[in-house]
């Protein structure tokens, strides 16, 4: 569209170049940052620290996710830090809690009342009980997944470490860090990875 304003209106070849590389919005960088800090000034001081990019996330959009392996190793080295493991070394709960944690959207907004239980959101991105027909396809399916790997204990810290900071596994990851950044605790994460990995949960039915 961009292209067939410029050269209708120009009919310059250096303006359909220019347009070309115009496709990319041209917003300055600076102007985003003072809107954001703008919306954010009547809020709360620990909602405006939300609006502050962590190393991380300034890493991940200056290079629009395409960060190096020097990068993507320093950032997952950094994330792995954070990680808290259960104290009691049990990594799985119960998946029935874990299933309400999963299908919860809650969580983190201005209109929560106080002691609202926040959730992960799990259905909005991935698959998990076969059964349910809605949930979202941004991050991989997950039905099966503890049956399909043999219930093994290394994999389900694993998986543990990747529900607390996804970052930790996968640099630049689109899935929200859900211990790191407290919003769930790790007692939800351990019911979560129970719906992940108990033999008697829907998701290895
Ligand atoms: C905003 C989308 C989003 C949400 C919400 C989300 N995830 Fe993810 N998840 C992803 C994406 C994308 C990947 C694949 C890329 C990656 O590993 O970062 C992924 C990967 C995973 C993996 C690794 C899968 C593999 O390849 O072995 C697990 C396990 C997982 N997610 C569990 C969860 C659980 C449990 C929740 C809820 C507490 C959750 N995710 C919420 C987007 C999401």
């Amino acid at each position: 569209m961009k292209f067939v304003r410029f050269a209708l209106a120009g009919g310059l070849l250096i303006a359909a170049t220019s347009a070309i590389a115009q496709d990319r919005p041209q917003v300055d960088a600076a102007r985003i940052d003072a809107t954001m800090r703008a919306m954010f000034s009547r809020v709360s001081p620990e909602w405006q620290a939300r609006a502050q990019l962590d190393d991380t996330q300034r890493a991940c959009t200056e290079r629009r996710n395409q960060v190096s392996a020097a990068e993507a190793d320093a950032i997952q080295a950094r994330e792995r830090a954070t990680v808290v493991l259960p104290p009691d070394g049990n990594f799985l709960g119960d998946w029935r809690k874990g299933f309400q944690v999963a299908n919860n959207g809650r969580g983190g907004q201005f209109s929560d009342p106080a002691g609202t239980i926040a959730g992960g959101n799990c259905f909005a991105c991935h698959q998990m009980d076969p059964k349910e027909v809605s949930y979202g396809t941004l991050g991989p399916s997950l039905a099966a997944y503890g049956r399909d790997r043999n219930y093994d204990p290394e994999l389900i810290r694993d998986a543990y470490i990747k529900i607390y900071n996804s970052q930790a596994a996968v640099a630049c990851s689109n899935m929200p860090r859900f211990g790191a950044m407290k919003v769930l605790t790790i007692d939800q994460i351990k019911d979560v990875l129970a719906y992940l990995f108990d033999r008697q949960s829907p998701v290895n039915q």
